[in-house]
């Protein structure tokens, strides 16, 4: 099938990619020359494990190419994603910004031209994460621009970054919002390779799709604010959340999946989907009471760090050095966008203390964003290479994305480098026990003072 998806970021270009791989010819439309030349030269714009071989697999096979022009993908393609960003905006409800929606829908309508394509010959198909009504109004933009007959399917994306090309090879269901059945068929068709291990192809309307999405993250972001309070009660009484998630999540009705306490979850998706749900009810006359809770309890949560540094070091806080390992949003990526680690960062620096960060692959964006929020700080700042070489002379760790490189290091190493053997650990991925055995000072999220 000839494709062309709009948007090369971690969806689309995933989503390019993986459709290239299954035998698709494939455009990428990109409004970012920077980001379509590093492409066309064989690099890849963002860090996503096996992103960049596949890429230059199906490029070199002649079946992937990239182009800043809608013109020179979209009037041969049967099908058009639409995957550019939808973040939060600047405005007083915090909802979407559509504004790049609104301007792929155009550039497509420009592209087609005003004509009257074939039923089913065309087919725009929105995997961007929208509010309820979008595709109603991509159609209505689509026919004022000429264009008739063109199909608008829904079809929101679930992958998890670090982990998006498996997601998206074998994702657990595939939702197609449509209005003609024949539209929906054309998307089976496409996602069958995926589908082999009878993982569900779920047809629906479009507006039942766009609220798919939104309640998928909704669900798993409660989950998270969920295990995060009962993380600072377990704190507060002396209980061990470690076992109390175990008791929870034997029972089947629950489960153990995604409740792991941590410093608050952050990503391009959770954090700006919480609110665009939250926004799109006050919109329809409903107040979202528990979404305002999960918003409300994650944002305490991403200074719960923070609290426990200052509490350790009270007054003394000040000129101090701290080492941080781990500043992606989670681990596997290089994004860093919402990531408790800045909010971590933002509040130290203001208390006076130097910084000592490392992360395998989000340093750069780090790097970036601080310079630009921040450049008095530079001098505070030390960005390392190495995990280890980010603990020299610190008074303690910070441990706040649990990429595997964390998981298992040289306690001693550890213990020799740093000027004090204190650690706070934002992901409970150590012992306490242990800890306290190998003289260190130990914090985690609801397992106590060690
Ligand atoms: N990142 C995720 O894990 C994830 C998962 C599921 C769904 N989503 C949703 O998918 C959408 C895309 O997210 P992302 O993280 O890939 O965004 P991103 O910011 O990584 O990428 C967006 C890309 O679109 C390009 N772009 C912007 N306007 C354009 C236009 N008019 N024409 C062509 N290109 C344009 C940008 O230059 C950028 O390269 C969002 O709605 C997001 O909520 C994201």
């Amino acid at each position: 099938m000839k494709i062309a998806v709009i948007g090369a970021g971690y969806v689309g270009l995933v989503s390019a990619a993986c459709l290239a791989d299954s035998g698709n010819d494939v455009v990428g439309i990109d409004v970012d020359p920077k980001r379509v030349e590093l492409l066309n030269g064989g690099g890849v714009p963002i860090y996503e494990p096996g992103l960049q071989e596949m890429v230059e697999r199906n490029r070199e096979a002649g079946r992937l190419q990239f182009t800043t022009d809608y013109s020179a993908g979209i009037p041969q393609a049967r099908l058009i994603f639409i995957a550019v960003g939808t973040p939060e905006s600047k405005s007083e409800l915090r909802e979407a910004d559509m504004s790049y929606i609104w301007a792929a829908a155009d550039g497509i309508g420009k592209a087609i031209g005003s004509s009257h394509v074939a039923p089913g010959s065309k087919i725009v198909a929105i995997k961007s994460t929208v509010p309820v009504g979008t595709n109603a109004k991509v159609v209505e933009r689509l026919t004022a621009a000429g264009c008739q007959g063109v199909d608008v399917a829904s079809n929101p994306e679930f992958l998890k970054e670090g982990a998006a090309l498996d997601d998206f090879q074998k994702p657990d269901r595939v939702v197609v919002g449509v209005r003609r059945p024949e539209v929906a068929e054309v998307l089976r068709e496409l996602y069958a390779p995926f589908l082999r291990t009878e993982h569900p192809f779920l047809v629906m309307s479009p507006e039942s799709a766009e609220l798919t999405k939104y309640a998928a993250n909704a669900m798993l972001a409660t989950k998270i604010s969920f295990i995060n309070q009962i993380a600072n009660l377990c704190d507060r009484l002396g209980a061990d959340v470690n076992d109390v998630r175990k008791g929870i999540g034997h029972d089947a009705r629950i489960g153990f999946k995604f409740l792991f306490p941590g410093p608050g979850y952050g990503g391009s998706c959770f954090p700006k989907d919480v609110r665009e749900i939250i926004a799109t009810a006050r919109k329809a006359g409903l107040d979202s009471p528990l979404m305002r809770a999960v918003d409300e309890v994650n944002e305490a949560q991403k200074h719960i760090l923070a609290a426990k540094v200052r509490e350790h070091f009270a007054t003394e806080l000040a000129g101090k050095t701290i080492a941080i390992w781990g500043l992606a949003f989670k681990p596997r990526t290089d994004d860093v966008r919402e990531a408790p680690s800045l909010v971590l960062m933002r509040e130290l620096l203001d208390a006076g203390v130097h910084l000592r960060v490392h992360d395998p692959e989000a340093l750069d964006n780090v790097r970036s964003q601080m310079s630009r929020e921040r450049p008095q700080d530079a001098g505070r700042l030390a960005y390392c290479d190495r995990p280890y070489g980010a603990l020299e002379g610190a008074d303690a760790l910070a441990l706040v994305t649990e990429w595997s490189d964390y998981r298992n290091p040289d306690f001693e190493l550890m213990r020799r480098l740093l000027a004090s053997p204190v650690i706070f650990d934002g992901r409970n991925v150590y012992e306490p026990a242990k800890m306290s055995e190998m003289g260190f000072t130990y914090y985690a999220i609801g397992r106590g003072k060690r």
